[in-house]
């Protein structure tokens, strides 16, 4: 055995990973990309690719990390064929690493933001409309948004520098429960909201005419890409945590316990945020300030509204703030796997290198509002996430799928035994036609049908 850092316990396992994919993508990205797409049609179809796509390259994954021991800096060097070049996906994955947190820390530093805003009262009798011009006030002051960003990220580094079992996984432990708590309180509140059903109806029944608004092509596209950002998947980021279990435990039945927190999580954000959408009349399709602007409506409303607000941006800032302890960790480990540097040294490097990288996120908002990248009224943010979302987690679950199931690649036989050893559930070996042809073609149609709606 080597002297790798390890888990205390599977408990510990289990919750940083899906404290991993719990996060922003659950309580932030999931509702205003629903809102966006039409609602219960398109979360219809992102549940079917949790299930399709998201578990068993999610399986895949945390195979590869298990059997290398290595970040997916080193992971493909350690597994693949002498002579080939599978390695390479690990620069995409580090890329994919650093551009996620350049735009994540923002939204964790909104978060944070709204903590102190909710505590001192400053929406107190504000309609929605008041709420909103909050948020919007908010976003025109890069100044003020910097320093949540900042704080943030000086956080999480804080809590990485400390160590895997000391840092991460006890902090992050705590956290998960509490929102857990704190999401169920808010749901009961939500859905008694007079005029909620009307959002329920729109959150969970399905109008397929609703496609046709954003072209089939392009909601399935997004759909596709909610799923792998939910999950972390294509850039490694789950991985990692395959490489610190030991090998008592069967992948697959720990990669079905992760997906359905993470799912349960997402599922209850939608049953906050729209039934309160169309009590307090906000739009739901008006992009990432969605939850920014319902919530508060909602604490305006609850008896005790202000301590639950409080109470629910701290726990979301907790929430991603344990994605962004882990994106870090794996950054932090790329570095370490590397460069042989010392874990201090790197926390502190990356810390710097993060917060300038998080910078043109921030600025996109106000002194860079006039660069556009994907059409009007659109902003930097957009572009990142559109490079992470729908790009390098797609393309980059292919090349985990493919190097698993590919006779060039690791191999199904190898993929196989390293995903079923220990105890229980097993891998399907029946799936692996389903995983070898079908899946990569679905991903690829997928993707290219995608591209060729948005920018046709
Ligand atoms: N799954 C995380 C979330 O939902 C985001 C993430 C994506 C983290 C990709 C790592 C890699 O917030």
């Amino acid at each position: 055995m080597n002297n790798r850092e390890r888990f205390s316990s599977r408990l510990g396992f289990i919750l940083i990973s899906a404290g991993c994919a719990v996060g922003l993508g659950n309580v932030w990205r999931f509702p205003y990309i629903t809102g966006q797409y039409g609602g219960a049609a398109f979360v219809l179809v992102y549940l079917i690719f949790l299930v399709l796509l998201g578990l068993p390259i999610m399986v895949m994954e945390f195979a590869v990390g298990r059997a290398s021991q290595k970040s997916a800096a080193r992971s493909f060097h350690v597994l693949e064929p002498s002579g080939t070049k599978w390695h390479l996906q690990g620069y995409a994955c580090m890329a994919g690493n650093y551009l996620l947190m350049m735009f994540y820390t923002t939204v964790g530093g909104w978060m944070a933001a709204y903590i102190f805003k909710t505590l001192t009262g400053e929406f107190k009798g504000l309609d929605s409309d008041g709420v909103a011009a909050v948020f919007n006030d908010m976003l025109a002051r890069p100044g003020y948004m910097t320093f949540w960003m900042v704080l943030v990220v000086l956080l999480s580094f804080f809590i990485c520098s400390l160590g895997l079992q000391k840092g991460v996984e006890r902090i992050t432990k705590a956290m998960m429960s509490c929102l857990f708590l704190i999401l169920l309180i808010l749901c009961i509140r939500s859905v008694t909201l007079p005029g909620a059903s009307e959002g329920l109806r729109f959150y969970l029944i399905p109008d397929f005419t609703r496609f046709t608004e954003n072209g089939v092509g392009n909601t399935i596209f997004a759909a596709m890409g909610q799923a792998f950002f939910t999950l972390s998947l294509g850039i490694g980021a789950m991985a990692i945590f395959g490489s610190y279990i030991g090998k008592d435990r069967s992948l697959t039945g720990e990669t079905i316990n992760i997906c359905l927190l993470d799912t349960l999580v997402a599922f209850l954000a939608g049953l906050i945020i729209f039934p309160s959408c169309f009590a307090f009349g906000v739009d739901p399709g008006q992009g990432p300030g969605l939850v920014f602007i319902t919530l508060p409506n909602i604490f305006n409303q609850m008896v005790g509204g202000r301590i639950f607000g409080v109470l629910f941006f701290v726990f979301m800032t907790f929430a991603a703030q344990s994605t962004i302890i882990a994106v870090f960790e794996n950054i932090i480990s790329f570095s370490m796997d590397l460069f042989g540097t010392s874990r201090k040294k790197t926390v502190l490097i990356n810390g710097i290198a993060i917060i300038l990288l998080s910078l043109p996120c921030v600025f996109g908002f106000n002194i860079w509002s006039d660069f556009q990248p994907m059409g009007a009224g659109s902003t930097i943010q957009d572009l990142e996430d559109f490079i992470v979302s729908n790009n390098l987690l797609p393309l980059g679950s292919m090349v985990y799928l493919l190097f698993c199931t590919s006779r060039y690649g690791w191999g199904w036989k190898n993929f196989l035994a390293e995903a079923d050893t220990g105890k229980g559930v097993k891998f399907p070996a029946w799936a692996r036609v389903y995983v070898s042809y079908i899946l990569p073609l679905i991903v690829l149609f997928i993707f290219i049908m995608g591209y060729y709606q948005k920018f046709k």
